[in-house]
């Protein structure tokens, strides 16, 4: 398969190429190394195309040839962020999307895989299925939404296909821990090793359903070669951790770092699980790596 993915020199970009080089795909890389780096690229370098470009701008121009496969990862990716600058979030998880499904369009219809996210559910009561409501409490949900609907629309005005996978919270080796918009494990990992205070926003115990990346990328790989047209699925484990759980197993596994609170997050979702039938039933997966194994798994490598 000939396969563009952007955002694919980010973390989990970089893994999801690495796997569809080791089949034997041909891959073209779209990125404009906002937060992604090339250096997440180094093991397949020579084997791959990378375009800098930025979604944002349009791609027309910048590429050539027919696509088999489309990955949409690039994004702004930071709900915080998305709440301070909503139209940064509107220019690249808004319009930016848009022009990836142009291209799309243009370069032989490709099925187009996306990245949605839990974000798009808001406060649901957990565990939560892909048919409950979707009320978004930030611009970042309310763009990953109207990115699903815009999938629909290209599937069935022009013949696109789409499939739209909710990530919950992944984690994994690569996740970038240098910015306040960082995820909350690569932080903490961070901090851990580093034997400082690990700052839990609020009483800590809000949750997540962390996701290990190797079985996101399987979910990926699964959406990208199924042909049919699909709902959207949720990506999780079905299991959901505190955020003062996690922060305490990693100080375990590290042997050093302490716990401390600061105020809660402006709109923080409280809890976030996932109910995963539907990535059994219409993936055959399970995401099965325990938060433990993926935790020692990363820590050697921050
Ligand atoms: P990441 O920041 O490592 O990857 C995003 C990539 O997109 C980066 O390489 C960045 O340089 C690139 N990018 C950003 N803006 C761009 C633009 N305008 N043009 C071209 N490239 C651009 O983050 P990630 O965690 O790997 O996220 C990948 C995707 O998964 C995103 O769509 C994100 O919203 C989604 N997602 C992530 C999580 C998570 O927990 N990490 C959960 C749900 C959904
Ligand atoms: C994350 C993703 C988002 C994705 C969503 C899906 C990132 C940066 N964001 O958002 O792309 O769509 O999951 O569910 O990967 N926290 C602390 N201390 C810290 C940092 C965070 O207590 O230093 C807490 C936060 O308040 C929050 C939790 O940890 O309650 C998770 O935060 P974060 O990792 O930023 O992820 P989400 O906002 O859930």
């Amino acid at each position: 398969m000939r396969v563009l993915v952007t955002g694919g020199a980010g973390f989990i970009g970089s893994h999801v190429v690495e796997a569809l080089v080791a089949r034997g795909d041909e891959v073209v890389v779209v990125d404009d190394l906002s937060t992604g780096h090339r250096s997440n690229l180094a093991a397949v370098a020579s084997s791959i195309t990378f375009l800098q470009a930025d979604i944002g701008a349009g791609l027309l121009g910048h590429l050539e040839g027919d696509f088999d496969g489309v990955v949409h990862l690039a994004a702004q990716v930071s709900v915080v962020r998305s709440v301070a600058e909503p139209l940064v979030d509107v220019r690249t998880n808004g319009a930016g999307l848009v022009h990836v499904l142009e291209a799309a369009r243009r370069h032989g219809k490709a099925k187009v895989v996306y990245a949605s996210s839990a974000a798009v559910y808001g406060e649901a009561p957990p565990p939560v299925d892909e048919d409950a409501p979707c009320r978004p409490l930030s611009p970042y949900g309310i763009h990953k939404h109207a990115g699903e609907h815009w999938l629909a629309f290209y599937e069935s005005v022009h013949g696109v296909p789409g499939a739209s996978l909710r990530f919950f919270n992944v984690y994994g080796p690569r996740q970038d821990p240098s910015s306040p918009y960082s995820g909350v494990i690569s932080i903490f990992s961070k901090l851990a090793k580093a034997g400082e205070r690990l700052m839990l926003h609020g009483d800590g115990e809000q949750s997540r359903d962390f996701v290990f990346v190797a079985d996101v990328v399987t979910a990926v790989l699964a959406a990208l070669d199924d042909r049919s047209s699909a709902p959207p699925v949720n990506v999780g484990t079905g299991t959901a951790t505190s955020v003062r759980f996690l922060a305490e197993t990693l100080i375990n596994l590290a042997g050093q770092g302490e716990l401390a609170f600061g105020p809660p997050r402006a709109g923080d979702i409280r809890h976030s699980r996932a109910k995963v039938e539907r990535l059994r039933t219409r993936y055959g997966l399970e995401a099965k790596t325990p938060l433990e194994e993926g935790l020692a798994a990363l820590l050697p490598s921050v």
